[in-house]
């Protein structure tokens, strides 16, 4: 989704635009642009659509040069990518623009600005905000007056940032439901929709509050102001993740590499989390222990990959420490007349912290009676972290790959060390428990194993790069396994892929499998195996072609048409964690082979901010 870089700086910010929008591809993007104050005075824009790379040739061409700059990815919602719906937006020859969001009114707004003699360039929603930011500069004090104006006449979500060519060496931000980032520099500033793309300049950032506007000016001044306007002190806070995980390293993509960092990565979840037989609930807050103690039920709200996630959580909730528990993606349980019954937890499941819809839900579930909210997340500091009463971080690191993978298998693992403190709270038995704790410390080694598989797993891959369709089944907590296997694939490689609940098969699914409709099932040794196993042959029965990731010791054999890829033994219960590595790499595969772009699929975004 878009992105945005500022820098006030002592040197040619160019560059550092550059770079930040560089490293801000993987939001998912469709056209870049830049706007620097010049040191004769004047506002110089460069916007070019398509790559980063497009908008660098043309600075090559035609360089910008100045100290203080705002530049954009756009990902297309008002208005086709095209160079001028690209940001930044202008009023005039001397005020620029550049925002992430949507503006509801602009509508309304326009036609006012019209009536008033500005001129519309792009069919965007934020060329408003310019002209505004233009029309109340001729009112207002200062540039931070103007832009605080037109703020109380927009509605809807946005992260701003603007510059002047009349309030030189000055970038005035603001946030209201997107994310925004100030990098504390030493004699420097910059703006960030996120810190990744500020990184090779500061690890050093404010986290902005919703309503927070901020001015950054020359000699690294910072000032914040909240939605009242009153100067705030906010904490400065040090970026954790160190700089590595912003570059690919010797993997040809960012999703390989992620994938291969999983044991890592749960490892790094599961530390300081566990005791000798138990999951720890202070890991989840102070306050955990006595909230958890009262749960009776557990709602969880996400989008995407992490709404799979928090399906398989239902399964071990139910199972292992008997609360009912309902799971919804966010952008239908917020619109929905939701009934909560007392002594409800309130989850969300969300990589970035940032989701539109997931973090409307987690407002509008605080004005219905919850107990609490908890938020298993990927970004400390994110607004879903903030504004959640309890909070997990799943430590998977910067995912840069829109696809996620090591952002789902560490909410898999949080989710189970939820789903064991709360057990333990509710009487799960301690043998029971120990069993769990002992195959989670298992667990990365196991992966490491199923890593090693990479090659059988690319040989499969070239049986899909020809087909246009492929059906993924599974059962019990493997269901939302073969849900999730089915986006990867979609997601990178545009192959169609549905994924069933194997016993739904003869309801429907069943009348499309022939020779042309790959079928791929997750198949661990669980107590649904039997019935998996005559679910294959239905499809076999069909002519359809077989692809089944099966626990070693499964008895399933190899025959034409019937391959069979053996994992490592694993607890049953920790078999979607598992089981979802060879579906990613499948995934990757069959996109490589089809030439598709892996790590930024077309229309995709990887922080859905809007709604
Ligand atoms: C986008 C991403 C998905 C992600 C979903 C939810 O669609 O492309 O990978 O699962 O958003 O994002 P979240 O950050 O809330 O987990």
């Amino acid at each position: 989704m878009c992105g945005i870089v500022g820098a006030v700086a002592e040197r040619n910010v160019e560059a550092i635009l550059l770079e930040g929008l560089k490293r801000l591809e993987y939001r998912g993007y469709d056209s870049a642009g830049m706007a620097v104050l010049a040191a004769d005075g004047t506002l110089q824009r460069r916007r070019a659509v398509g790559k980063v790379a497009a908008l660098a040739e043309r600075l090559v061409e035609a360089p910008l040069s100045g100290r203080c700059g705002i530049a954009h990815t756009r990902w297309a919602t008002h208005g086709r990518p095209s160079e001028v719906n690209a940001h930044p937006h202008q009023s005039g020859e001397r005020l620029a623009v550049v925002h992430n969001g949507i503006i509801e009114n602009h509508e309304p707004l326009r036609r006012d600005l019209e009536a008033d003699g500005y001129r519309f360039d792009s069919e965007t929603d934020t060329e408003v905000v310019a002209h505004l930011v233009a029309r109340e500069s001729e009112a207002a004090g200062d540039l931070l007056d103007a832009v605080r104006r037109t703020l109380a006449r927009l509605d809807g979500a946005y992260a701003l940032g603007v510059v002047s060519a009349d309030a030189p060496d000055v970038i005035v931000g603001a946030r209201k439901g997107s994310p925004l980032v100030v990098g504390v520099g030493i004699g420097e500033a910059f703006l960030g929709s996120d810190p990744l793309a500020l990184l090779q300049v500061t690890d050093r950032f404010i986290y902005l509050e919703e309503g927070d506007v901020v001015r950054l000016s020359a000699g690294g001044r910072i000032e914040v102001f909240d939605a009242a306007g009153t100067p705030m002190e906010r904490e400065v806070q040090t970026f954790e993740h160190g700089d590595g995980a912003a570059s690919r390293g010797d993997y040809r993509h960012f999703m390989l590499k992620e994938i291969h960092e999983q044991p890592a990565v749960i490892a790094a979840c599961l530390e300081g989390r566990l005791g000798e037989r138990s999951a720890l609930v202070e890991s989840f807050g102070p306050d955990a222990e006595a909230l958890f103690s009262r749960v009776r039920q557990v709602h969880i709200v996400a989008c995407g990959t992490s709404y799979h996630a928090g399906m398989v959580a239902r399964y071990w909730l139910e199972r292992f420490a008997g609360v009912p528990v309902q799971v919804e993606v966010a952008s239908e349980y917020r619109y929905r007349r939701v009934v909560v019954p007392e002594d409800t937890l309130f989850v969300t499941l969300s990589q970035s912290g940032e989701t539109a819809d997931t973090l409307a839900a987690l407002r509008f579930a605080r004005e219905r009676g919850y107990l609490a909210s908890l938020a298993i997340c990927n970004v400390p500091g994110s607004s879903l972290v903030r504004e959640s009463d309890l909070s997990l971080m799943t430590q998977a690191g910067p995912e840069i790959g829109v696809a996620s993978t090591k952002a789902f298998t560490t909410q898999l693992t949080a989710l189970m060390l939820f789903t064991l403190a709360l057990g333990r709270l509710k009487g799960l038995d301690a043998g029971v428990q120990g069993e769990l704790v002992a195959a989670l410390r298992g667990l990365p080694r196991l992966m490491e194993g199923v890593l090693a598989l990479d090659g059988e797993i690319e040989a499969l891959s070239t049986a899909f790069a020809e087909k246009h369709h492929a059906l993924f089944l599974g059962r019990g907590a493997h269901f939302p396994i073969a849900l999730e296997g089915a986006l990867k694939l979609k997601e990178i490689s545009y192959i169609h892929a549905e994924a069933y609940p194997a016993g739904e098969l003869k309801h429907g699914p069943l009348a499309l499998v022939d020779a042309e409709m790959p079928v791929i099932s997750v198949a661990p040794n669980d107590e649904l195996l039997d019935k998996l196993k005559s679910n294959l042959q239905e499809v076999r029965a069909r002519g359809g072609e077989l692809f089944v990731f099966a626990d070693e010791e499964v008895g399933m054999n190899e025959e034409e048409y019937v391959h069979v890829l053996r994992l490592p033994r694993v607890h049953e219960a920790l078999a979607p964690i598992l089981y979802t590595l060879p579906l990613q790499l499948l995934s990757y595969h069959v996109a490589v082979l089809k030439g598709t772009d892996v790590d930024q699929p077309r229309n995709l975004a990887k922080s859905v901010t809007v709604e």
